[in-house]
């Protein structure tokens, strides 16, 4: 009996665990599983794509290769005291200098069209295509591009790049003593590519409306950040852009509609979404073809997001308040991998500020914010966007993970002169301040934007051997 006794009790000892190997067990197991979870989200879709493409490749390390910028404020005008009484304050930043028309330095943000680039410049049989951010870009008629606040559509028919933006081709004037500056209201511009450089001018395909003030379009009314989808089931192109009035009191979105991506744009009308106050926009049409409209509200103090219905002329009743509290705006959405992006700008009008990159595994959140993509310049241009603000980003057709990013250097002195920054754009490498970790681990992969005075989109052939 003494016997059995024992035995049993040594069995039953050898399979009774303590709590502390228990919940060890448990953590381990939870761990691992999430290590594995981890680990396929973000480095199988890489290796699925080609591994040696994001990370060794030539084309990739070419545009990471940054440059620096050393530009120092310059020492203070000697000024008359009528000019002391005119304007008291010197600028005593460099964000105030870019922003003084007067500025000694002022060639270093705004080149005149001296060193403009475009298809007319140059050697003609120069296939080199660089962009130069920041200096004037020029049409294939030779005149600077007006597209501002724009986005591009890649039209799957025709196989061709439509750039639409603001045409501000008008005096700057400020609309009251402490308005913002503006221009009229000319239109929508639009552009056609095929190559994302050379851009043929394709008119205004939205126009202004002169004679009745009661339209929208009115000349003395806002018509900003334009952005154009293709809808398949109906055959249209659907036009969504911010509609407001001289003093930003309307925040609306309009919308209009077109057979041909080259217009004309019939407008239809504006309305406020799910009811609320919106001001800066942009759509985003997703791989099922669902769209979505993203804008700030809430006096810009958050961004609203919510699809569109199936014909893209409205919004469904369903949206969802992102970045709630973080005053974002000039939002531009894109997508790798089944991971949504964005990149947001402060709210600071024309001047510029601080950019932020976010991610979401769904596009109606909830997002994460990454940090500052900038990279490359030196801190000041890194802390304002090299001086410019968000308004697209577009995939690099044949290069997974690399992008443009597309953004607008304001010139609210004279806004027709304000320039384009084109830039390359990579996803890869984790994010630098997540608020998201997984075991220590950041949930996000970095989205880096790289500074370039000079650069260009990898040839086809470079492509072909990626
Ligand atoms: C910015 C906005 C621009 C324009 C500007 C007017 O905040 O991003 O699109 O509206 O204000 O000051």
């Amino acid at each position: 009996m003494r016997t059995m006794k024992n035995k049993y009790n040594k069995r039953a000892a050898s399979l009774r665990c303590s709590p502390f190997t228990l919940v060890s067990a448990v953590v381990g197991c939870v761990f691992m599983i999430h290590l594995t979870m981890l680990y396929s989200r973000r480095y199988s879709v890489d290796l699925e794509v080609s591994p040696q493409l994001l990370i060794h490749h030539p084309i990739v390390r070419e545009l990471e290769r940054v440059e620096e910028e050393n530009i120092h404020m310059p020492p203070p005008r000697k000024r008359s005291p009528r000019a002391i009484k005119r304007k008291p304050k010197r600028p005593t930043t460099l964000v105030e200098e870019f922003l003084d028309e007067n500025s000694q330095i002022r060639h270093l943000f705004f080149p005149d069209m001296k060193s403009a680039y475009g298809p007319t410049k140059g050697e003609v049989n120069d296939t080199s295509h660089y962009y130069f951010p920041g200096r004037i870009w020029t049409d294939t008629e030779g005149n600077p591009i007006q597209a501002h606040g724009g986005g591009i559509l890649y039209d799957d028919i025709s196989k061709v790049y439509y750039w639409y933006g603001e045409y501000k081709d008008g005096p700057t004037y400020l609309s009251h003593k402490k308005g913002a500056a503006r221009v009229d209201i000319i239109g929508v511009g639009c552009y056609s590519s095929k190559d994302l450089w050379t851009w043929k001018n394709e008119g205004v395909v939205l126009a202004a409306e002169e004679t009745d003030e009661t339209h929208d379009l009115h000349t003395s009314n806002v018509l900003e950040r334009p952005k154009v989808i293709y809808n398949s089931d109906t055959g249209k192109y659907v036009m969504w852009m911010h509609i407001d009035d001289a003093n930003y009191t309307k925040a609306s979105v309009g919308v209009a509609i077109s057979d041909n991506p080259t217009g004309p744009f019939n407008y239809l009308y504006s309305k406020s979404p799910h009811g609320f106050d919106s001001r800066d926009m942009t759509v985003f049409k997703d791989d099922d073809n669902i769209a979505y409209l993203i804008y700030s509200s809430e006096d810009n103090s958050v961004l609203h997001i919510g699809p569109l219905t199936k014909n893209y002329l409205d919004v469904e009743p369903v949206m969802k308040r992102i970045m709630v509290g973080q005053h974002r705006e000039a939002p531009a959405i894109f997508k790798h991998q089944n991971t949504y992006y964005m990149i947001t700008s402060g709210c600071t009008g024309w001047a510029p500020n601080e950019a932020l990159a976010h991610a979401a595994e769904s596009i109606m959140g909830p997002w994460e914010t990454l940090g500052n993509p900038c990279v490359g310049g030196n801190s000041i241009f890194r802390s304002t966007t090299f001086f410019a603000q968000s308004t697209f980003v577009i995939p690099l057709p044949g290069v997974p993970g690399v992008f443009i990013f597309m953004a607008d250097r304001w010139n609210p002195a004279d806004l027709r002169d304000s320039r384009y920054l084109w830039l390359p754009l990579i996803i890869g490498g984790p994010a630098d301040h997540p608020l998201e970790y997984n075991f220590g681990f950041p949930m996000w992969s970095r989205v880096s934007v790289y500074w370039h005075r000079q650069w260009r989109l990898p040839s086809a052939k470079e492509k072909k051997i990626a």
